[in-house]
């Protein structure tokens, strides 16, 4: 027996090892903590249990100590997160560079099965070179079993992918398909395919970063929802992430004790200018009416005319959305409609109540808007409102007009509330737009053209752009002063805590993708 067990303490302490003393300190001089190190720090103290540390590919060399591939790159199993489970996976960097061979992603996929088995998030710690160039087709199966997993279990289980170095090839494409993308600032980087290879293919010139870093995930591609600083950063990101959302599709988000907002909502009244025209930021209004005044963005660096993220009203997880007046007037364009509709859909799945801020001139016209497919991607945001379950509450702070009113959640696409501030217009076009085409004679006739025009447009927000048009025909269930709101979110959120509500049966919608 003391063989027996001498023998085991060595094969864990090769493991344990991963590639080794001196890759584990080359990756420390990168900035990079290793697999174990990670799991360490993000899993509640002594939580983690490890599955499969003996997995390895070559069966000839398993009854031997010479093990190719220690854990075969990566470290899987399953901890608590503030208590909640969790399963993860963590790839190991130092043994042959994180790379996805066959039985590596075995691993992987029997923790995502677990995770889906047992209503338990699933999470990725990404650090890989891709498929494992020596396993060749057997590393192409190995994603194409994960891809599949990542998509039968969408929707089931919360998944987020957290990339923390090089992230290549086919090892982009499970993040992609996850509910949420973390990135490291100046250490991760995601590409099909990098730099050296778009020299040869296309004569473009391009640094790792400028490729595929957190910026650019962030801010142009849209692919990564979160810039983390650091790994510590980066962790508690993580963990606020999960803070709000439920272990699965069938349980609700976590409840916290109610807190009144730090910011007080008197303010509320000279946050949104009288000019019609002028910008204000609409997450100072945000933070005046949710718990603490705190408000989580995600996507928080990309299509910045719109702003989404969570949020707690009354100690309840919440999904905001918003239009942002400080970013192209706050319009609609093609990214913001595909930031607000991913965002919709993850709250949907995970059954948390959405609330939705309108102040939204209309979407943005131009050639390149059509060009790109506006209307395509416009109409994610319509069907993603509409195919929404869970309560809805819209509040229209200001503008709110045309087909951009409707998408910002109207009461017909299945909000369940409409509130409007009184300072709300709400009409089928913007009064310039609209006083050009039905007082066109009236102002040409006049000895003043300029003047008139002017008085008409005036005249239109008063005639058709109130509120109270809209209150009148019933759309809007009131008109609130904006001091009230939070407490009309409150009672509305309680009043919508039963709703449920039944779709007709069908294999699954055709989103507009
Ligand atoms: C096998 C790999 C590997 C890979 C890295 N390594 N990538 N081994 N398969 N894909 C090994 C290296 O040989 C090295 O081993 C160790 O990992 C560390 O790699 P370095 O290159 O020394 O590290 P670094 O300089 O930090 O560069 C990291 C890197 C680079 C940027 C990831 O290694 C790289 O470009 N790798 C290839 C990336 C790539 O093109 N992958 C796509 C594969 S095709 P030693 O023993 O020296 O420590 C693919 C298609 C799948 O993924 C499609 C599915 C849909």
């Amino acid at each position: 027996m003391e063989d027996k067990l001498k023998e085991l303490q060595q094969r864990k302490e090769i493991v344990l090892k991963g590639g080794g003393d001196d890759r584990i300190a080359s990756q420390h001089e990168k900035g990079k903590l290793t697999a174990r190190e990670r799991l360490e720090q993000f899993l509640d103290a002594g939580s983690f249990v490890e599955l499969g540390a003996f997995v390895q590919t070559g069966l000839e060399d398993a009854s031997t100590l010479d093990i190719p591939y220690p854990g075969e790159g990566v470290v899987t199993g399953y901890g608590n997160v503030g208590g909640r489970l969790v399963y993860v996976f963590a790839q190991d960097f130092t043994v042959a560079g994180g790379s996805l061979g066959e039985m590596h992603a075995s691993k992987i996929c029997r923790v995502m099965d677990l995770a889906a088995q047992n209503g338990a998030p699933f999470i990725g710690l990404n650090d890989s070179g891709g498929a494992r160039i020596q396993e060749g087709v057997m590393s192409l199966d190995g994603y194409g079993n994960i891809f599949y997993r990542n998509t039968i279990y969408s929707g089931v289980i919360p998944q987020i992918s957290v990339i923390l170095g090089p992230c290549a090839g086919g090892a982009v494409y499970s993040p992609a398909l996850t509910d949420f993308v973390l990135m490291l600032d100046k250490t991760s980087y995601m590409f099909i395919t990098g730099p050296q290879v778009i020299k040869a293919v296309t004569g473009e010139e391009v640094t790792p970063e400028k490729l595929g870093g957190a910026s650019t995930h962030n801010e142009t591609s849209g692919v990564a929802h979160f810039k983390a600083e650091n790994e510590q950063d980066c962790l508690e990101k993580l963990k606020k992430l999960l803070s709000f959302l439920p272990q699965n599709n069938l349980d609700d988000p976590p409840a916290v004790p109610p807190a009144e907002p730090q910011l007080s909502q008197e303010e509320l009244l000279q946050l949104v200018p009288a000019d019609p025209n002028r910008p204000y930021d609409v997450v100072e209004i945000i933070k005046r009416v949710v718990d603490n005044s705190d408000f989580f963005q995600v996507h928080e660096h990309y299509a910045k005319n719109a702003v989404v993220g969570f949020a707690r009203i009354n100690g309840q997880a919440v999904g905001i959305i918003a239009n942002q007046a400080r970013f192209l007037a706050g319009c609609l364009d093609i990214n913001s409609s595909d930031k607000i509709a991913r965002f919709v859909r993850v709250c949907d799945c995970f059954n948390i109540p959405l609330i939705t801020f309108v102040d939204v001139p209309g979407y943005l016209p131009g050639v390149n808007q059509e060009y790109g497919g506006i209307i395509r991607h416009g109409a994610k945001i319509l069907y993603a409102y509409s195919e929404a379950t869970v309560p809805q509450i819209s509040v229209i702070l200001r503008k709110a007009y045309g087909g951009a009113y409707l998408a910002m959640n109207a009461r017909s696409l299945g909000a369940d509330f409409a509130f409007a501030w009184p300072t709300a217009e709400i009409a089928v076009m913007g009064p310039e737009g609209a006083t050009n085409i039905i007082f066109r004679r009236d102002i040409e006739k006049a000895e003043n053209p300029e003047e008139e025009r002017k008085k008409k447009v005036e005249e239109y927000r008063e005639r058709y752009a109130n509120p109270f048009i809209t209150a009148a025909r019933g759309w809007i269930d009131d008109v609130i002063d904006p001091r009230h709101t939070r407490g009309h979110l409150i009672r509305a959120l309680e009043s919508l805590k039963s709703k449920f509500e039944e779709r007709p049966r069908k294999k699954h919608g055709n989103i507009p993708v």
